[in-house]
């Protein structure tokens, strides 16, 4: 029994890689590092002892997932593969669009080809848009504000769509709210191309002397400081909450959304207090206007994937800061490798 890792080598999905393989599963991973580094597959298998098989292959080719599903007894797949900044979706939607969505399509084409129905999808809170009221339920209407975050919207209705028409479909909508932080052992974690857009590895590479100084985007917020409120969780714990949807869709029929956060909100000035305290760092900031497209608060409730994923964010936000800076300071320059050792294996055309 394979598990097909779309995105793999990604932030995330290298994560859950970790704890799919430390629990046993046999994992077939595809990447096509448009936004990672092979580097990052060495450090899967340095961290885990396991081997796996991977595949240098881009969703936009339906024969090359094909030719994956025909050499592979694939039972069920982890979809991360995507493109995730904001920002960047809102200058180049048709690209977001075309990605994100025409993969997803392909995929699910192809897993129904192959009689498999079992799919966990990496969802975002960005698809509740600016929520009424606070902590965000599953059940709160949608409303996407950007390219990106509608992308995942889009699909989280077509897969809806999907079980209407074919029954056997079994699928988990993950729903993150602010992944960081970085595993224990500090060989992987997240490693931004540029300037990062989001707070904790811009905080992390102010804190190693990369950046200057951190903008605070706005403190004029309803806010406990007037900085912005946001529902931060440790990678591994939603790396965690992988595993409890796969098995969940493993076992079930059907469709269920899932927020997976901590269920706890903290402030921009709070973070950098804790990165700080964690990192004994000083982290110089200045206070600038608000960032267009946010909102002031956003955090999780979280008691449906807590009571039927029998899961729970179990790390702390000292843990989050404590392992982000470990990962910074150990790879000051991120994955630099260009080329790994590990065997990459590129499907023929
Ligand atoms: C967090 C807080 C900013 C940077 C984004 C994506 C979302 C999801 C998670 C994929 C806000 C403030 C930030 C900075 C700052 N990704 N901030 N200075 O916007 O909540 O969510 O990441 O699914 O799709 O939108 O995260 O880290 O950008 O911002 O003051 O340099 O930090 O205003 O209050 P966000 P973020």
């Amino acid at each position: 029994m394979a598990i097909l890792i779309t995105g793999g080598a990604g932030y995330i999905g290298s994560h859950a890689c970790v704890e799919l393989l430390n629990t046993g599963y046999e994992l077939v991973v595809l990447d096509n590092f448009s936004n990672s580094k092979p580097e990052v597959l060495s450090r899967i298998k340095e961290i885990t002892g396991k081997n796996f098989t991977f595949y240098e292959v881009d969703l936009l080719s339906k024969e090359a997932i094909d030719s994956i599903f025909s050499r592979h007894d694939i039972n069920a797949v982890i979809h991360f593969a995507g493109y995730k900044a904001v920002g960047e979706s809102v200058c180049e939607p048709l690209k977001y669009y075309h990605n994100n969505i025409t993969g997803t399509l392909n995929l699910c084409d192809v897993m129904n080809k192959h009689g498999v129905h079992d799919l966990v999808f990496s969802s975002s809170a960005t698809v509740y848009g600016i929520p009424h009221q606070i902590p965000i339920t599953e059940d709160f209407p949608l409303g996407a504000t950007n390219p990106y975050g509608r992308t995942k919207q889009m699909i989280e209705e077509i897969l809806r769509d999907l079980y209407v028409s074919d029954k056997r479909w079994s699928v988990a909508l993950l729903r993150y709210f602010n992944p960081i932080g970085a595993h224990e052992s500090g060989r992987i974690g997240e490693d931004p191309n540029g300037i990062p857009n989001n707070l904790m590895p811009y905080i992390s590479q102010v804190a190693a002397g990369k950046l200057e100084q951190l903008n605070v985007f706005g403190d004029d917020y309803e806010t406990v400081d007037g900085t912005g409120v946001r529902d931060y969780i440790h990678v591994v714990d939603l790396a965690k909450g992988h595993l409890k949807a796969l098995e969940r869709v493993l076992l079930t029929t059907g469709v269920d959304a899932y927020n997976l956060g901590s269920g706890f909100g903290h402030s921009v000035l709070e973070m950098v207090d804790a990165f700080e305290q964690a990192s004994g760092q000083e982290i110089p900031y200045v206070i600038k206007d608000r960032r267009p497209g946010d909102v002031g608060i956003c955090f999780a409730d979280t008691q449906k994937a807590n009571q039927n994923l029998n899961w729970v964010a179990e790390k702390t936000l000292t843990d989050m800061c404590k392992d982000t800076w470990k990962w910074q300071s150990n790879n000051p320059a991120g994955y630099t490798k260009t080329q790994d050792h590990v065997t990459s294996i590129q499907l023929a055309p």
